[in-house]
C-alpha cells in the first residue's frame, strides 16, 4: 500500500512473508501457550530496533530484568548492558496488580521509544475483575499506543482448549495484527510453528510456518 512504512521484524525469514515487515506504529497481538516463544519473539523484535539505533521498551509482568537479560543472551543478543546504560533498551519489571499504563506512556514519550513489548496481557487481565473493564483498558491502551506511533507487540497466553472468554479478554480484535505461536514438542519441522492470523493492510502468508529457536534467534520458513 502506498505510504505504508514497514519495519524489519527481527525474525529471520518473516519479513518477506508479510510484505516487508511490520507496519510502523501498529499494535500486534502475539498469542501462544507456555514456552511457545512469545517473550523471545518480542525480544527479537526489540533487538532489531536496537541494531538500527532505535530506543526500545519491554514491560514484563512475569520475568525479572536479570531473567530477561539472560533470555536474550541465550539467543545470541549481545551488548545488552551497554544498550541499557545508554537508555536505548529499557527493561521494566512491573506488578500486574492495578497496573496503570500512564507511567509507561510517559516513558515512551520522554525517551522517544519506537518499539515496545508488553509481556503479557494475560497477567494484567487476571487482576481485572470484569470483562468490560479489561476491554475498555485494552481499547484505551491501543488508542494511546497508536497515537504515539510506537510499534508494539502485546503477548497473550493462548488457552489450550477453546474458551470463548478469551474473546473478551484478549486484544485480538483491537490490534492490527494477530500472530499465533504453536509448540507441539514432537520434534521435526513443525515442533514449533507460527501462523499469521491477521495483518491489516497486508497480503500476508496464511500457512503454518515452521519455526525454530536457537542461539542465533528465531527463524521461520
Ligand atoms: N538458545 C536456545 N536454543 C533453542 N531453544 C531455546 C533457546 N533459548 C530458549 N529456547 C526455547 O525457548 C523457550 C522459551 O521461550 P519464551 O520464554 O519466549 O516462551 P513464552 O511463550 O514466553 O513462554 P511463557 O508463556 O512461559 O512466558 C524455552 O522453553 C526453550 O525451549
Ligand atoms: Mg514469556
Amino acid at each position: 500500500m502506498v505510504g505504508l512504512k514497514r519495519i524489519p521484524s527481527g525474525i529471520h525469514g518473516l519479513d518477506e512473508k508479510i510484505g516487508g515487515g511490520f507496519e510502523a506504529g501498529s499494535v500486534i497481538s502475539l498469542l501462544g501457550g507456555p514456552g511457545a516463544g512469545k517473550s523471545l519473539l518480542g525480544m527479537s523484535f526489540l533487538y532489531e530496533g536496537l541494531k538500527n539505533g532505535e530506543t526500545c521498551l519491554m514491560v514484563s509482568f512475569e520475568e525479572s530484568v536479570d531473567d530477561l537479560i539472560s533470555d536474550m543472551e541465550a539467543i545470541g543478543f549481545k551488548d545488552l548492558k551497554d544498550f541499557i546504560s545508554r537508555k536505548k533498551l529499557i527493561l521494566l519489571f512491573n506488578s500486574p496488580v492495578n497496573f496503570e499504563y500512564l507511567g509507561i506512556l510517559d516513558i515512551i514519550r520522554e525517551n522517544n521509544v519506537s518499539r515496545a513489548v508488553i509481556d503479557s496481557l494475560s497477567a494484567i487481565s487476571m487482576y481485572m475483575d470484569d470483562k468490560s473493564k479489561f476491554r475498555k483498558f485494552m481499547l484505551d491502551l491501543v488508542t494511546e499506543l497508536k497515537g504515539l506511533k510506537v510499534t508494539t507487540i502485546a503477548t497473550d497466553e493462548q488457552p489450550q482448549v477453546s474458551d470463548n472468554d478469551t474473546l473478551y479478554f484478549s486484544g485480538e480484535y483491537l490490534s492490527d495484527a494477530v500472530i499465533k505461536l504453536f509448540y507441539t514438542g514432537l520434534g521435526g519441522d513443525f515442533d514449533r510453528s507460527m501462523q499469521i492470523v491477521k495483518m491489516r493492510r497486508t497480503n500476508n502468508d496464511r500457512s503454518m510456518l515452521p519455526m525454530r529457536i536457537d542461539q542465533g534467534g528465531i527463524y521461520v520458513k
